[in-house]
């Protein structure tokens, strides 16, 4: 089949950093680590490294495979893949469509920080309740997440080529540099305990690593393998169409089994390290509370590490949050992507047109979302217990969701109705040797719909419900 009209990527390097890119992003750095240190250090790194290369690598492969071989968007693919399938193209665009919005305005908020560090106000970041006033302020924000917003436009705009393919070559080895320096540096970091007992950062990491079972019975167990399976599906970047886009703008030449196992293994690594930084650092200055501050880990808990380290915080702490706006820049680039991809193929217009188009739609829906935590604030219960704003609701409508009900119904569709080979006869086009296709098959006819399953319905309360009934 011909390239892709849309544009295609030069080398395999351009497309592994590029899909690395996309799936390193604030997941890897913000919620892994807390997730590690909140569920058994080690025993929640093995757990999530077994599902990696099973679980993680049969859904990256199936969607890196369909989009080679169709070479279509996310929202005209599935069409051409099968019959009557069409409607699975809508919801995998319409995903990216609902996370971009709120993405830029994360990507603002570390925007923000990043400037304070960088200008030497990093300690006015420290104040109590700095994070609650900055985000529930009416202009800051806004101003924020449309800068964020216009530097991803701008790279879709050029193409994939001359945009995506060369940002993600200059920034991914940036990154990954930034990343072993500050996690070396944390390693080296030494203070003293509530006892007044010297510590340093290696005590930090050994809590990270090594497996712990203190209160881990067997339904503690299921729910760290459910944050593991949970965390990893967000982490890979699959189910939001946009694996799907970057995988169409593959030479028919390269090498795809080789590129997805460089792919994990680079977003596995970044996740990894990202733990090396930050929990030996936060054990260190906080202790080991510090370490269950959850969501609030980077905004308001990593300031406060970064200001206690004397000279070196204010260097550090602009080096870090310049690192994280580097991670979110690919991933918001690549959800604009699957979108605007989506709309060339969809509506037959420009590259050009249709970033214009998105981009101020994302920009207005990202007015919402900045302007729900003042203007237009509410809190909701959701059903899978949590609570929040208009942010919280499109992340959970679109991760909770609609990202399981389109990975089982991909599942079901490469799995049963077009059968592994459709996927396998793509990756070893070439001649390559495929070693886990055995793995594959297993994987996405059973496995990965049945656990992807078992997590939405925890996304939909359905295990409270159950466990109320026999309480
Ligand atoms: N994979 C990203 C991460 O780990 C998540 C993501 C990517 C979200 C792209 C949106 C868009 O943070």
């Amino acid at each position: 089949m011909a390239g892709n009209s849309k544009g295609s990527f030069k080398g395999t390097l351009g497309f592994v950093l590029a899909a690395a890119g996309s799936a390193v992003g604030l997941g890897n750095i913000w919620r892994f680590p807390y997730l590690a240190a909140r569920d058994g250090g080690g025993l929640f790194l093995v757990i999530y490294l077994i599902l990696a290369v099973t679980f993680g690598f049969a859904l990256l492969t199936t969607e890196i495979s369909i989009g080679r071989k169709t070479k279509e968007s996310p929202l005209t693919c599935y069409k051409n893949v099968k019959n009557g399938w069409g409607w699975m193209g809508i919801l995998s665009c319409v995903i990216p469509f609902i996370i971009l919005p709120y993405y830029c305005a994360i990507g603002g908020w570390v925007l923000k920080y990043f400037v304070a560090f960088a200008t030497g106000h990093g300690e006015e970041c420290v104040a109590d309740g700095y994070f609650d006033t900055f985000i529930s302020g009416q202009f800051e924000p806004v101003i924020y997440m449309v800068i964020f917003t216009i530097l991803c436009a701008a790279v879709i705009f050029i193409g994939v080529n001359g945009g995506i393919e060369k940002m993600s070559t200059i920034i991914m080895p940036v990154l990954i540099i930034m990343v072993i320096v500050i996690a070396v540096f944390s390693l080296t970091i030494t203070g003293e305990d509530d006892a007044g007992k010297a510590i340093s950062g290696w005590d930090g990491l050994q809590v990270y690593i090594i497996p712990s079972f203190e209160g881990v019975d067997i339904s503690r167990f299921c729910n760290i393998i459910m944050d593991a399976l949970g965390q990893l599906f967000y982490s890979l970047s699959v189910a939001m169409g946009i694996m799907i886009a970057y995988g169409s703008y593959v030479p028919d030449k390269a090498n795809l089994v080789k590129s997805i196992n460089q792919i994990e293994f680079f977003d596995t690594l970044v996740a990894f390290l990202a733990g090396v930084m930050i929990i030996p650092a936060v054990y260190v200055f906080m202790g080991p509370e510090g370490m269950s501050s959850g969501p609030s880990l980077m905004f308001v808990t990593l300031p406060k590490v970064f200001m206690s380290m004397g000279w070196a915080g204010p260097v550090v702490g602009a080096v870090f949050f310049g690192m994280v706006l580097f991670a979110a820049i690919t991933s918001g680039m690549s959800l604009l992507e699957a979108v605007v991809a989506s709309f060339m193929d969809g509506f037959k217009i420009t590259r050009r047109k249709s970033v214009a188009v998105e981009t101020v739609i994302a920009l207005l829906i990202g007015l919402l979302v900045c302007l729900g935590y003042n203007v237009f604030f509410f809190d909701v219960k959701l059903p899978n217990g949590s609570h929040g704003q208009i942010l919280d609701v499109m992340d959970y409508v679109s991760n909770q969701i609609l990202m399981p009900v389109i990975t089982i119904a991909t599942c079901i569709l490469i799995g049963w109705v077009k059968k592994p080979d459709y996927v396998i006869s793509e990756l070893t086009r070439n001649g390559e040797k495929f070693g886990r296709a055995g793995l594959y098959r297993v994987m996405v006819k059973f496995v990965a719909p049945i656990l992807v399953f078992i997590l939405f319905m925890m996304s939909l309360g359905v295990d409270k419900w159950i466990a109320g009934l026999f309480a």
